[in-house]
């Protein structure tokens, strides 16, 4: 029978982003480039967010783009960040149809209509990319915040650093982490996700993830799960320290309940360590499968 220590082995690479995913995510990115290059002056395009750090999770979606626009649209950065959104929208459904484009608070997400099955697959391809129209500040970029109705520094740079770091910290078993509580996040058994933006999972695992790896996988989430919860209410700085602060998107009601969602996740995994030492490891499996979803293995 599957071991506990490989089926996290198997559901971590499973998390894995795999040569055909990134090939797909390559030739959508040229795709939109191509297009969004014939309606507005882009400098240059990069693909960016927790895609290019490693730490996206399954099914692949949202996968950041960043236009750097160019001279001529300098005249947006004087306007609400709502009008840059709103032309990007415009012109992505004039090539994608309205029903495949979405406007966002910092993006544009566009849709490529691709089926997602009960285990999550979606044959090697991305469901959706955000496209984040961006002005080069020497070496941060400015996008726009329609909440906050103005534009905000970031620096992706800096996040990706900080990811190497830790992961480097952590025998290399830090992104393969987040990806794993990334994945909880998104499991369908929950009615919202637990944390959003599920970029604060990853920040907030910069400072959660401590004491180096400790050799055993189901210890860690037990403790990682515990750990998010002491500390879900605390503020949650842009590690770069330039955009607004991460954990500004739940009210004190979200944050409750992200603590108790965070505390039952934890005494579950408490329940799976306790089956293994009972030599039950079939329901230590089915715990961590209806824990995180179907990517979890049982055998
Ligand atoms: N408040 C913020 N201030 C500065 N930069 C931010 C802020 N929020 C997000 N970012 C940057 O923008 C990127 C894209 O944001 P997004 O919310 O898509 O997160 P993500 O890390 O890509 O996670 P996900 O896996 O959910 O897509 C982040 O990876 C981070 O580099
Ligand atoms: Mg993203």
């Amino acid at each position: 029978m599957l071991t506990i220590e490989d089926a996290f082995r198997k559901f971590k690479k499973r998390l894995e982003l795999n040569d055909k995913e990134q090939q797909n995510a390559s030739r959508r990115h040229s795709e939109v480039r191509d297009y969004i290059a014939t309606k507005f002056d882009i400098s240059r395009s990069f693909l960016t967010g927790s895609y290019a750090r490693h730490t996206k999770t399954k099914p692949l979606k949202d996968i950041d783009i960043f236009f750097v626009l160019g001279d001529s649209e300098l005249h947006y950065k004087s306007k609400s960040p709502a009008i840059v959104i709103d032309d990007f929208y415009a012109a992505l459904v004039d090539q994608y149809g309205q029903a495949a484009v979405r406007k966002q608070g910092r993006s544009v997400n566009i849709d490529f209509g691709v089926i997602i099955d009960a285990e999550d697959n979606t044959d090697y391809r991305i469901v959706s990319v955000d496209a984040v129209p961006t002005f080069e500040i020497q070496d941060y970029y400015q996008i726009p915040d329609v909440q906050n109705g103005k534009w905000i520094n970031t620096n992706p740079e800096v996040h990706a650093k900080k990811a190497t770091a830790a992961h480097q910290a952590y025998s290399n078993e830090w992104k393969g982490i987040v990806r794993m509580v990334k994945y909880w996040n998104n499991n369908k058994t929950h009615s919202q996700k637990p944390i959003k933006p599920s970029f604060l999972i990853e920040v907030m695992a910069l400072e959660c993830l401590y004491g180096g790896w400790g050799g055993q996988f189901d210890r860690e989430m037990q403790a990682l799960f515990a750990t998010l919860a002491d500390r879900i209410f605390d503020e949650w700085p842009d590690p770069a320290g330039l955009g607004p602060a991460i954990s500004d998107n739940m009210d004190n009601a979200y944050k409750q309940q992200a603590r108790e969602l965070l505390q039952e996740a934890s005494n579950q995994a408490t329940i799976a360590i306790d089956h293994v030492r009972r030599g039950r490891n079939g329901e230590a499996l089915r715990v961590w499968r209806e824990l995180f979803g179907p990517k979890f293995p049982l055998s």
